[in-house]
């Protein structure tokens, strides 16, 4: 992929600064990647594709990452690139920011709009900081301590989740925040106070606080939780800032991360007590969309981290209904969902404080897919033998089914719905037609599974060698670049790559590899770079391995010219003569080189070598 375009605004001495000051493996630990010391490098189970045994190689010397599974590799900005789906201009900010480096921007707006957003950031911060501390050392807190301690909180929990306690004044954040310098615009800005007509007030007051934090652990809003029937709602959160987009955050999925790596799979609660103490109890692979219904956005968050999501709501009809809404946006998404049904009456917390952890993970285990979920449910609550009943129901099952995006899948559910509502499968199957469901979809490559290496001609094995060469040894393109067009490589990818180095700007004395990475962001480039690099020392004598894959490719090339003039001459009926004498010209030309290669120092024998085609 190609990002040029919005490469402009970072200067490159920029991109590069950042590149070096960050630590390939610290990012990559801080992305949620749980890597172990292998020799000299890192290993980890790969995050881009599905593996038992880790393939992925970080390399700190190196500073750079690749796959031996599915051939993903790359610099730290390539990583953060693809693993938290942010463009380019957004994982350098991410990198930057990290570094404490100033980016230098085009204009003063934007400085000023980045400078605001961190003051935000700071201010909840400063804000999760001090009703932590409230909450904690406050005498006034003590009803909130006693309502923790009822509900079983942990000290542990409290401290890792940062929950904190805002006192029934109505200007104590006002009052303490403005003092420390921010001003009542940024209060109202972050939504931590409202400015109204008898003067800013506090939004929270005598209610336990819960720190929402995005997946990178910046706090930017609050849910709170009323300690008494009466004091209505039961939970009030910060509304909706330029850091709050409800849409996009899901509670403690920055604590998750690791876990929901490991475990490949989410659970999806409704509430912020559900993640508490669940994640308390050891299952720590658990978000919830905290008090909006599950969005795109959402789904498609969830989808950087994990490939299955089970979701577990409450054992009541609104939240059944939530399940209902929440499934479609997931499986748009191409995720596998299952459903988890907690008796009615019962939400997770209560449910595992009930009948123990063991008995709730039993029943995310035994969750039932989607389709099952939605049949059984009918099934439940209506006589699925009426006719009526019954049309609704594969309605409801085909608006379900047009959501998913393999195909595979979808014949599978087809068949267990076919049997379970005892209809014939191609009555499904047209109602799904009918319905917009394309025929010709095929299951979608989602760049998990393994990447079957191809097998590459002779010729291409030799235009692989050459690359290779020339990235271990990149002061060699200056002398290959005189004696070879790069259009004259034939595998595409080698065409685009070899088209990259030789158009890459030489000044130096000795091109910098990695900033070749950073320029073009190209995956097949990345991946070949670190392959290279990842490998043992260079082979000796590199120099002449690039001489023989030269000759060899030289030649070939000379064939391609014959075969033209031939296929011209037959075509166009042209000269006679001027073709004859191109062909003898362009044999001898082989000839020549052929002997020089019989005569002269020995090159390796390319074909034989075991060509390691690492794609
Ligand atoms: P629940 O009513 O199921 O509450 O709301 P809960 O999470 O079990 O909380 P406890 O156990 O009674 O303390 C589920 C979620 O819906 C949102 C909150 O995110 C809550 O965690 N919600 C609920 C609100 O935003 N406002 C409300 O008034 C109620
Ligand atoms: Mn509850």
């Amino acid at each position: 992929m190609n990002r040029s375009p919005k490469r402009n605004h970072v200067p490159r001495e920029t991109i590069d600064e950042i590149r070096s000051r960050s630590d390939i493996v610290e990012v990559i630990s801080e992305c949620g990647i749980v890597l172990r010391p292998a020799g000299r490098d890192y290993k980890a189970l790969c995050p881009f594709h599905n593996e038992k045994t880790p393939s992925f190689t970080v390399s700190t010397e190196k500073q750079i990452f690749y796959c031996f599974g599915c051939q993903t590799g790359g610099n730290v900005i390539s990583f953060v690139l693809k693993h938290e789906g942010k463009s380019f201009i957004e994982t350098i900010e991410w990198l930057a920011e990290r570094q404490n480096i100033i980016l230098p921007t085009q204009d003063g707006r934007e400085s000023a709009a980045r400078k605001r957003f961190t003051t935000l950031e700071e201010l909840n911060r400063f804000a999760v900081e001090h009703y932590h501390r409230q909450l904690l050392t406050e005498r006034a807190s003590a009803p909130a301590m006693q309502y923790l301690k009822r509900r079983g909180v942990q000290p542990k929990t409290l401290r890792s989740f940062q929950l904190g306690y805002a006192t029934s004044g109505r200007r104590e954040l006002v009052k303490i925040a403005t003092e420390r310098g921010f001003t009542i615009q940024q209060l109202v800005d972050v939504g931590l106070i409202k400015d109204e007509d008898k003067g800013p007030q506090d939004r929270f007051w005598n209610r336990i606080l819960f720190p929402i934090q995005n997946e990178r652990g910046v706090p930017v809003g609050f849910g709170g939780r009323a300690l008494s029937e009466d004091h209505q709602p039961k939970y009030l959160n910060s509304p909706a800032t330029v850091l709050y987009d409800k849409s996009n955050i899901l509670y403690n999925l920055d604590k998750a991360r690791q876990s929901v790596y490991k475990q490949q799979r989410v659970l999806l609660v409704e509430g912020y007590m559900d993640v508490l103490m669940l994640y308390q109890s050891g299952i720590e692979n658990v978000v919830a969309s905290s008090g909006t219904s599950l969005s795109e956005n959402h789904a498609r968050l969830l989808k950087r981290f994990v490939p299955e999501v089970v979701i577990v709501y409450d054992g009541d009809t609104s939240g059944f209904r939530a399940a209902q809404r929440g499934l479609h946006q997931l499986l748009s998404e191409d995720l596998r969902v299952r459903v988890a049904l907690l008796p009615s009456g019962e939400d997770p917390d209560s449910f595992t404080r009930q009948h123990g952890v063991d008995a709730f993970t039993e029943l995310t285990d035994k969750a039932i897919n989607l389709i099952e979920f939605q049949i059984q449910t009918a099934i439940q609550n209506q006589d699925i033998h009426k006719v009526d009943v019954k049309t609704q129901i594969v309605k409801e099952v085909t608006e379900t089914l047009l959501n998913l995006k393999n195909r595979v899948e979808c014949s599978e559910y087809i068949k267990y719905a076919a049997k379970e509502l005892h209809v014939d499968e191609t009555v499904l199957w047209d109602q799904l037609k009918d319905a917009g469901f394309r025929e010709t979809s095929v299951p979608r490559q989602t760049g998990r599974g393994k990447v079957a290496p191809q097998k590459l001609s002779v010729r291409a094995q030799i235009e692989h060698q050459l690359i290779e060469a020339l990235i271990q040894d990149p002061t060699l393109l200056s002398y290959v670049k005189p004696q070879f067009d790069y259009q004259h490589f034939t595998e595409p990818r080698f065409a685009k790559i070899s088209k990259l180095l030789w158009e890459a700007d030489m000044d130096d004395e000795r091109m910098d590899i990695q900033a070749l990475i950073n320029d073009y962001g190209d995956e097949e480039l990345n991946a070949l770079v670190s392959n290279v690099l990842l490998r043992d020392a260079s082979p000796p004598n590199l120099q002449a391995r690039v001489n023989g894959c030269l000759k060899k490719l030289r030649n070939f090339h000379l064939q391609d010219l014959e075969q033209r003039v031939r296929s011209h001459a037959l075509a166009e009926g042209a000269d006679e003569r001027e073709i004859l004498e191109q062909l003898v010209k362009l044999s001898n030309e082989r000839r020549a080189l052929r002997s020089r290669e019989i005569a002269g120092t020995h090159d390796e024998n390319l074909n034989e070598e075991g060509v390691d085609n690492g794609f």
